[in-house]
């Protein structure tokens, strides 16, 4: 339905920025659009999620969320959303702070890179943009750590700007919308052409848990589902969120994995230094002293361990 031509749409078109050519070779009329943005909109009224991030605007606060939630459920952040920001309740107090001080308080999080990628951004913003965040793509993507879609849900969740956020949920949303396998151009072009004019806040919000509750990786409730008489794919024939770009694949095995032995030294750090002659057995690897070298050389490189005075410990 949202591929045929039709009357012209009493809604705005979106601003300008956004209006770039889809490179979908069956693009939305305007009338597609309205179906789906007011289809969503509606649905988000009723069933979007009541998570505390979403009462704040504080760019470090989203940004804080933001980060977390990469790679972590919502159930495992929301307890740790407000203790980190008890201790760093502004960029400044983080930037201030040691990288082992936010390392130490990632404890549990997993992916530790994270804790020091959010710990350099705030250094940039409070040494190169005076504590202010920068309110463009292209000037948050200069700052540490921070990628498109960092960038794009700073802007939309803090500063309610109409840009499209496009995680995994939601490449694997539109892929099943328009019934096939997208590139990451083209999810996020899809994307920009949907945020529907002085709504990208509630919108880009709603999409997220449309990915979460809904049109889930493994399970999807079409008969519930606000697109259901649009989607292309309902739930029929191969998924085309398949291989589409953005959507992610299996994680490879993390029992025995060097990312295994980099989170026990990092775990091992926020309590005490430790002296080379037990990294290997403090990695897991007793008898594979080479192993343990080489990881800890990753760890190095990416300026997570320093070794002071003969001694591994978190960078201070
Ligand atoms: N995942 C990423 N951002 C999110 C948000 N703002 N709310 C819920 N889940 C999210």
């Amino acid at each position: 339905m949202w591929l045929r031509p039709s009357a012209p749409s009493t809604v705005r078109s979106p601003p300008s920025s956004l209006a770039e050519p889809s490179p979908l070779a069956t693009p939305l009329d305007d009338r597609g659009h309205d179906v789906l943005r007011n289809a969503l909109l509606s649905w988000g009224e009723a069933n979007r999620r009541d998570l505390p991030w979403r009462h704040s605007r504080n760019p470090w606060e989203i940004h804080v969320a933001e980060v977390m939630l990469q790679q972590t459920q919502v159930d495992r952040v929301l307890p740790r959303w407000n203790d980190f920001l008890e201790r760093f309740p502004t960029v400044s107090s983080c930037a201030d702070a040691s990288p082992a001080a936010v390392i130490e308080l990632w404890d549990g999080l997993g992916y530790n890179r994270r804790a020091m990628y959010l710990h350099r951004a705030a250094v940039a913003i409070d040494a190169e943009h005076e504590g202010a965040y920068p309110d463009t793509i292209k000037a948050l993507r200069a700052l540490p750590g921070i990628g498109a879609y960092t960038a794009r849900a700073i802007l939309a969740f803090a500063m309610e700007h109409d840009v499209a956020v496009v995680d995994t949920n939601v490449g694997r949303i539109l892929a099943r919308l328009v019934g096939r396998t997208l590139t990451a151009p083209e999810a996020q072009a899809l994307a920009d052409s949907l945020v529907p004019p002085g709504e990208g806040w509630a919108w880009n919000q709603t999409i997220l848990d449309l990915g979460a509750l809904i049109c889930t990786k493994k399970q999807w409730q079409c008969g519930d589902c606000p697109w259901e008489r649009s989607c292309q794919w309902i739930g029929k024939g191969p998924d085309p969120a398949v291989g589409s770009a953005g959507v992610s694949t299996r994680q490879s095995r993390f029992e025995g994995s060097d990312r295994q032995g980099r989170g026990r030294l990092i775990a091992s750090l926020r309590h005490a230094a430790v002296a080379p002659e037990d990294m290997a057995a403090v990695m897991g690897w007793p008898d594979d002293p080479g192993r343990a070298e080489r990881v800890l050389g990753t760890l190095v490189r990416d300026g997570m361990v320093e070794q002071i005075d003969g001694l591994l410990r978190l960078p201070v």
